[in-house]
């Protein structure tokens, strides 16, 4: 289950603001369910069962079991939406006795590259690149860095542990023809950054030992959710409360969170909200606290700078570890905590955060049971139906990247790609 809250202790909005926007926007709301044609191209994700039905799992499943066979180490190399989703899940619910997952191909740096083959050296490796044009430098240049690594490591069996995600039909494809890797699909009609629930991201999870039916069926249970209320509807409610917030001022909105398993999902979160509705001239700029640690710096301006932030504070509702502080005879002055849990004593600061944070600024609560595939699936699916909402009431098209293209131009010129 996932819960929404919205507290606006300063009555920025009024409740009479939001009922009369979700009324007048109800239209774009049911086009949204319905998905709209001129976003036909990008909206695989829409239902989940599209790209991540029972035979797509069952195939998922043997493929990664077969991995898992050979390998101790599996590098997912790809960038942006092509490795966001995977990574969120993998880092935040690692298990033990599954392959050690790497990243590459999302960083052009020499020393980064150096230090991933060291850790490759004495381990058993499978490679999956995942891009959706096979143009994008990064993943590109990833992929000829660890084929090398593999051949000389393996020969003509590298192939073996060789295997790429791509769209039908493109260069990517051509080479797993010619080349003997296996291939997984990345669908025309789905982008990166809405692509967990399809080969791009289940594949990897798999691989690592991740529930992949559970965090289907944690998108489908959001779906059903969110295609069947209004008022009641929390995307909805969160979309509309999000646009108003902006139309009064509010350019920022910062995920915080105090459990740092939500690192990587906090990336995926970035990407989705940047990359989707930062155009125009248009769109909220996302930033993520990891707390309790960025309490300590940024908390500041939360609290007393540039009123332009709101916030949304993301919480698990059950206890999944625990620490109880015992006393040790020393006197550090710390003896108030004698016998608690970190657990507890963490979510005392949260509590303690969203109060004094509230004073100040719009808060939203977002809160899922546990940290668990099946809540990431829901979070995932809450999230992308939230923001083509949130991107449709801001008048912009909230599936395509055009300002990306800017630096690309630039540096494809300085290196000479024709
Ligand atoms: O969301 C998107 O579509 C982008 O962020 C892409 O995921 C990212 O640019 C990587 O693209 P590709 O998979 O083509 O390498």
């Amino acid at each position: 289950m996932l819960e929404l809250t919205y507290q606006d202790r300063k009555g920025i909005l009024s409740s009479q603001e939001i009922t009369d926007y979700m009324a007048a926007s109800k239209d774009i709301l049911a086009r949204v369910k319905k998905g709209e044609e001129r976003y036909g191209d990008s909206l695989g994700w829409l239902d989940p069962d599209q790209w991540g039905g029972e035979a797509a799992l069952s195939y998922l499943e043997e493929k990664a079991a077969r991995v898992r066979e050979i390998a101790d180490a599996f590098v997912l190399i790809g960038v942006g939406g092509s490795n966001n989703s995977a990574r969120a899940v993998i880092k935040a619910l690692r298990k033990p006795g599954m392959p050690e997952i790497f990243y590459a191909g999302n960083s052009i740096s020499p020393h980064s590259a150096r230090c991933l083959l060291k850790e490759l050296e004495n381990r058993s490796v499978y490679i999956n690149v995942i891009a959706k044009n096979f143009e994008t430098l990064e993943p590109g240049l990833g992929f000829r860095i660890l084929r090398r690594f593999l051949e000389e490591k393996y020969g003509c069996e590298a192939k073996k542990r060789i295997s790429a995600t791509g769209t039908k039909g493109s260069w990517l494809d051509k080479l797993c023809k010619e080349y003997g890797y296996d291939f997984f699909i990345f669908p025309d009609d789905i982008g990166g950054r809405f692509s967990a629930i399809c080969d791009v991201g289940l594949f990897p999870m798999a691989v690592a030992g991740m529930d992949i039916r559970g965090l289907v069926q944690g998108a489908k249970d959001m779906r059903q959710r969110l295609m069947s209320g209004e008022e009641d509807n929390v995307a909805y409610r969160y979309a509309i409360i999000r646009n108003l917030l902006y139309k009064k001022g509010f350019r920022v909105e910062m995920l915080s969170f105090f459990e740092p398993r939500f690192r990587y999902f906090g990336k995926w979160w970035t990407q989705l909200l940047a990359e989707s509705e930062g155009k125009d001239g248009k769109g909220a700029y996302p930033v993520t606290a990891e707390c309790s640690e960025d309490l300590h710096s940024v908390g500041q301006f939360v609290q007393e700078g540039s009123p332009v932030i709101y916030e949304t504070f993301l919480n698990v509702k059950e206890r999944d570890f625990s620490y109880v502080l015992e006393a040790d005879g020393v006197d550090d002055r710390f003896d108030y905590v004698n016998g608690r849990d970190l657990w507890d004593i963490n979510q005392a600061a949260f509590g303690a955060t969203c109060q004094a944070h509230g004073d100040r600024l719009p808060v939203f609560g977002l809160t899922v049971d546990r940290l668990d595939a099946y809540h990431f699936g829901q979070l995932f699916y809450f999230f992308e139906f939230g923001i083509y909402l949130s991107g449709s009431l801001l008048g912009i098209n909230p599936f395509n990247q055009p300002g990306v293209e800017a630096y690309k131009n630039y540096m494809f010129r300085a290196l000479g790609k024709k």
